[in-house]
């Protein structure tokens, strides 16, 4: 083992490990990192460590490739990769990455975020559906999920609101099935169901006779009228009546 181009005995190593460390703490300042005991300037976020610096040179820095940032001065030799939204995460891309700052990701609309840092999302999941017999006491939003409530005693629903049943009694109907959790109640047409029908039948029957009568009563006139004209006419004209003028 090697500390400061020596050769150090692995055993005494961890004294001075320590107080290498502690040395070199105190030593860096804050815009400088520490690399095998040496103190190097640190590279400006969006940047990395090309090569690190020694007696004669400073720190080498390169800009960070596509997909990859720092977001703070550093001292690393590899940026670091970009999150990907993935849409298979239930996420989408809310502020695309760049080289001095990661992505940040936001659940896909319908989603809610599972798994959050500050801002960031990592995770989402769609939004729960309520089941028949709930409805929906909360809608949700990006970071929860939806609130259900149970319908009360007399509603139904398909999940989404809960209506009353119908009460057919106070329509004047019967009650042929009652209502149940996701179905309402059942009405039939009460006792006086047929007063309505039978009143247009008759009404119906009434003008049929009267039409047939009115029918029957026209043609007889006509035949009689007929029959008389044929053995009376009316109005015969005859010029041999006619008196002369002489
Ligand atoms: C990178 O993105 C951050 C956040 O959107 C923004 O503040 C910053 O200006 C961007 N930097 C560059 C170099 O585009
Ligand atoms: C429905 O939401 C209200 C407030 O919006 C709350 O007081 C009530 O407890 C909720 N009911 C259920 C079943 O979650």
């Amino acid at each position: 083992m090697w500390i400061h181009g020596k050769p150090v005995h692995p055993l005494s190593t961890l004294p001075l490990l320590v107080m290498d460390i502690v040395f070199c703490m105190a030593v860096c300042n804050n815009a400088e990192y520490d690399i095998n005991g040496q103190c190097c300037p640190m590279c400006d976020s969006g940047n990395r460590v090309y090569k690190h610096c020694d007696d004669s040179t400073s720190t080498t820095c390169v800009s960070c490739t596509e997909m990859r940032y720092t977001d703070v001065p550093n001292g690393l030799t590899e940026c670091l990769p970009c999150f990907v939204c993935d849409a298979s995460n239930g996420l989408r891309v809310k502020q695309v990455c760049n080289w001095t700052s990661d992505a940040v990701c936001e659940p896909l609309p319908g989603y809610y975020c599972l798994d959050s840092h500050g801002l960031h999302c990592s995770k989402a999941r769609k939004f729960s559906n309520c089941l028949p017999a709930q409805y929906i006491n909360q809608t949700g939003t990006e970071f929860r999920d939806t609130v259900c409530g149970d319908c009360p005693a007399g509603s139904y629903s398909d999940g989404t609101l809960c209506k009353l049943y119908t009460k057919c009694e106070s329509l004047g109907k019967i009650t042929v099935k009652s209502g149940t959790d996701t179905a309402d109640a059942v009405c039939r047409d009460g006792k006086h169901w047929y007063i309505l029908p039978l009143i247009f039948s008759v009404c119906g029957v009434f003008v049929a006779v009267v039409s047939v009568t009115v029918v029957i009563i026209v043609k007889k006139k006509r035949v009689y009228h007929q029959t008389n004209q044929v053995t009376h006419p009316h109005n015969p004209v005859n010029l041999n009546h006619f008196p002369a003028h002489n």
